[in-house]
């Protein structure tokens, strides 16, 4: 039997790495694409690279492409040559608060890229399975619309979240208008040891183990009312290939159901690494406090703060688990865990780094 073929965007990034590595598994042949960059930044992928090709007879699997999603000839010409089974377009401009400051740049790779690859599949690859990575930032976070799902209106916050409902939107149309293929994933915060250490989980989990380790003094954050969802990224990856393997496609929420504000997120974190956090003051004056020492350890930055914000979000993936047997395996607390057990060991090979002055 032929060797399903698989096309992912963004797979150099936290999700694309685990759906090629969960493809691998599955046997499929997968290509990814890549940007040119001036210095190398695979090592989300390093690792599957190195599984190949250590015998001369070794069957190669894995397969990069240079492209980008504002290129819509680079799309094309990739899928002319692939013709892939299935595509999962998760390349995007994915930090909501740099798209207030990349707007456009958001615009064109989030919004009018989808466009581009859906265009280029209906004229070369008409048959592929597409999966689109939309995102909970579809929705407002207003307190009264939760939990949300796929029936909860839209009414994005952000450049990100705006370019994001044009995906999603525009997905939706080339399935009912063209009947193609197309599923909207409209994915709850996932986080993973892989997350970007500019998303606040990551910063979070290194920030504590930094203090802690005398690296730093204090962690600056910004909104710590905000609530997420937040689950572990490879489970989600199992999800977005679900979809891909139904009879019909449609459009699926998913999420843990459960929620958690950032402050409980900062709490647990150091927590994990021996700290007990506590709060003194208010509003901008708000600071985190080590109950056994009294020194100030988190303090609010206003270089944090997004001029709109999502505060609530919550999500209800009962038709996930209806229809794709899927639901959530990791815990907040274990993921949490399994994060910071991960930057410890990372830590303990690398004695550089930390990268919060842009987050
Ligand atoms: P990520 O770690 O930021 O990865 C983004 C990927 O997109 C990277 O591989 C990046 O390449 C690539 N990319 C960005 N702009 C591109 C362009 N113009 N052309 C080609 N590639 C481009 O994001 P993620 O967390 O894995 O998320 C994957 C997708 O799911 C994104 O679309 C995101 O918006 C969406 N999503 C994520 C979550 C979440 O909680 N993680 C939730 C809902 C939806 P470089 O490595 O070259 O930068
Ligand atoms: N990044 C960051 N840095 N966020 C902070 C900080 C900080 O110092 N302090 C507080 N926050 C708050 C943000 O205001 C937001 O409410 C929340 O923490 C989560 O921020 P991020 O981790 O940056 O993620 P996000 O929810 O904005 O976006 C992520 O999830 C979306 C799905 O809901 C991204 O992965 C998006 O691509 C994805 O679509």
């Amino acid at each position: 039997m032929e060797r399903k073929r698989a096309f992912i965007t963004g797979v150099t990034g936290q999700d694309g790495s685990y759906l090629a590595e969960l493809l691998l598994a599955k046997g499929y042949e997968v290509h990814g694409l890549v940007r040119r960059t001036s210095t190398f930044n695979r090592h989300n992928i390093e690792h599957l690279l190195h599984l190949q090709g250590l015998t001369p007879t070794d069957e190669k699997r894995f397969h990069l492409h240079y492209g980008d999603m504002t290129d819509m000839h680079s799309l094309l010409s990739i899928l002319q040559k692939v013709v892939p089974h299935e595509i999962y377009n998760l390349a995007a401009q994915s930090h909501v608060r740099v798209s207030f400051d990349i707007p456009f740049y958001t615009a064109f790779s989030d919004a009018i890229g989808v466009l581009s690859l859906l265009e280029a599949a209906r004229i070369v690859s008409p048959n592929a399975k597409i999966y689109q990575a939309s995102t909970s930032e579809l929705y407002s976070g207003d307190k009264r619309e939760t939990p949300q799902n796929e029936n909860t209106h839209f009414r994005p916050r952000s450049p990100y979240g705006v370019a994001k409902l044009y995906g999603a939107e525009i997905a939706r149309i080339y399935r009912e208008g063209y009947g193609m293929y197309v599923c909207n994933g409209i994915l709850f915060n996932h986080e993973s040891p892989r997350r970007g250490e500019n998303f606040v989980t990551r910063k979070v989990v290194m920030g504590a183990i930094e203090v802690k380790q005398g690296r730093r003094e204090f962690l600056p954050l910004g909104n710590l009312d905000a609530r997420r969802d937040w689950g572990y990224a490879p489970e989600y990856m199992e999800a977005a290939w679900k979809m891909l393997q139904q009879k019909k496609p449609d459009d699926y929420v998913i999420a843990t159901g459960e929620t958690h504000s950032i402050r409980e997120l900062a709490e647990l974190a150091f927590h994990l690494v021996g700290i007990t956090l506590t709060w003194k003051g208010r509003g901008r004056q708000e600071r985190g406090v080590d109950a056994a020492t009294g020194k100030t350890i988190v303090t609010i930055d206003p270089l944090y703060f997004r001029p709109n914000e999502v505060e609530h979000l919550c999500g209800d993936a009962r038709k996930a688990r209806r229809v794709l047997k899927w639901r959530p395996k990791t815990t907040f607390k274990e993921l949490i865990r399994l994060m910071v057990d991960a930057e410890l060991e990372h830590f303990e090979h690398h004695t550089s780094h930390s990268s919060m002055v842009l987050s």
